[in-house]
């Protein structure tokens, strides 16, 4: 399946989930300890510029939000998006949507000093593309902040994607944090560093490995 073809059902996917994804997911119900890393892995306190890549029901934007800093996110899925509005509307927040693929979102090059990007990875036809905006929209010094999991070894995780589509998105499977570690460097990061030890036990239960990390644009 070409990659255009395989970005537009993976759209379609998160569309039709997006009524009961907020219900379903365990970052909701773990929100407040996704706060405390996220807060912990953005260092410092004074308000950024943070853009989230696939930000989906806006789980990441909100709580970036809500630290303070100044929130753009995209996502592919309108559906998805309309939950994500929703939930800033509810909480308050201002946050900049776009629904717009990560590759094609108007985001300037050199505008963050914070991407995010997570549980994305693993859905994408082009990961390394993804990265690579991650790099071009950061400003130099700018971080990157990477989180997924290695989805294959828990059958709750997994995605219901038809078996054609699953076989065109090289990291369906999910990642280790060693996939993810290697994958950064050839984007052009500098070292990364883990965060999910702070976590008083996995976030997802089921005790699958997952990785919180980040990393610094030369
Ligand atoms: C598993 S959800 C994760 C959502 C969110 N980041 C979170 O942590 O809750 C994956 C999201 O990635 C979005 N997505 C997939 N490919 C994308 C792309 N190329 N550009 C933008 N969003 C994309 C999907 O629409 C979906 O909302």
């Amino acid at each position: 399946m070409k990659a255009a073809e395989a970005q537009t059902q993976v759209s379609d996917y998160w569309t039709r989930r997006a009524p009961a994804f907020d219900g379903v997911a365990s970052h909701v119900a773990q929100a407040s300890l996704w706060r405390d890393v996220l807060a912990a892995a953005f260092e410092g306190e004074e308000a950024k510029d943070v853009v989230d890549l696939g930000t989906g029901t806006g789980a990441c934007a909100l709580i970036a939000a809500s630290l303070g800093h100044r929130v753009r996110a995209c996502d592919g899925s309108e559906g998805m998006l309309a939950a994500a509005r929703q939930a800033a509307a509810a909480s308050g927040l201002d946050i900049a949507f776009e629904h717009a693929l990560i590759e094609e979102a108007s985001f300037a090059p050199g505008s963050a000093d914070i991407v995010t990007l997570r549980n994305v990875l693993w859905t994408l036809p082009e990961p390394m593309a993804a990265l690579r905006r991650a790099h071009a929209i950061l400003r130099p010094g700018g971080v990157l902040l990477v989180s997924d999991g290695l989805w294959s070894v828990a059958a709750q995780y997994r995605s219901t994607y038809p078996e054609i589509l699953a076989n065109s998105l090289p990291r369906h499977d999910g990642l280790t944090e060693e996939d993810a570690r290697m994958m950064l460097a050839e984007a052009g990061f500098g070292p990364a560093r883990s965060w999910q030890h702070l976590f008083p036990a996995s976030p997802y239960p089921g005790d699958v490995p997952m990785f919180v990390l980040t990393a610094r644009k030369g």
